[in-house]
């Protein structure tokens, strides 16, 4: 069958099985490798995208059900060069280590500060409760996702998601925060 997906803004079509998982198709047909693909049984969350405005793991989503609608990816999340704040409190707060469950953490807490610009430490935590995490106990992540609500529209990062209402908007300029302003 033949799909037509929109990937990060781009379109795609290809032909593919109807069996083909959504985390295959971003990986092997398209090649972004960001996604990860973890255990396969919808429990790890290392596979999360967004399917339109909603997170999803993508190992349990059919690429034919992404035919006609939009996904966002982990490549999708920094715009015109500049790393959106989640991906920037990542990095400065050391929410990783290994990294694979990486790029699924940052999507869903782009969605949570979406849709919750000052999310408490138990929000996020909640938000984040699909996704597991082998390496950091967590709160790194927690810190790292509130260095995020805390840098929203300070000059880094992406704007809003596909249709999003939040975000910092692909328009925002200045400098980005500086390591001292790291505080938790
Ligand atoms: S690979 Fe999809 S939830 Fe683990
Ligand atoms: S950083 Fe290794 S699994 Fe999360």
């Amino acid at each position: 069958m033949q799909i037509t997906v929109t990937v990060n803004d781009d379109s795609f079509t290809r032909e593919i099985e109807p069996r083909l998982l959504l985390i295959h198709f971003l990986r092997d047909d398209l090649g972004l490798t960001g996604s990860h693909w973890g255990c396969d049984t919808s429990n790890c969350g290392a596979c999360v995208v967004w399917l339109d405005e909603t997170p999803v793991k993508s190992c349990t989503v059919l690429a034919a059900m992404a035919d006609g609608h939009r996904v966002r990816t982990v490549e999708g999340l920094a715009a015109r060069g500049r790393l959106d704040p989640v991906q920037e409190g990542f990095a400065r707060c050391h929410g990783l280590q290994c990294g694979f469950c990486t790029p699924g953490m940052m999507l869903t807490a782009r969605w949570l500060l979406d849709h919750n610009r000052d999310p408490t430490d138990e929000q996020i935590r909640e938000a984040l409760s699909g996704q597991i995490c082998r390496c950091t106990g967590y709160e790194n992540i927690v810190r790292a996702v509130r260095w995020a609500a805390r840098h929203e529209g300070t000059g880094g990062g992406a704007g809003p998601g596909p249709g999003g209402s939040g975000g910092t908007g692909p328009g925002a300029t200045g400098p980005g925060p500086t390591a001292n302003e790291v505080t938790w």
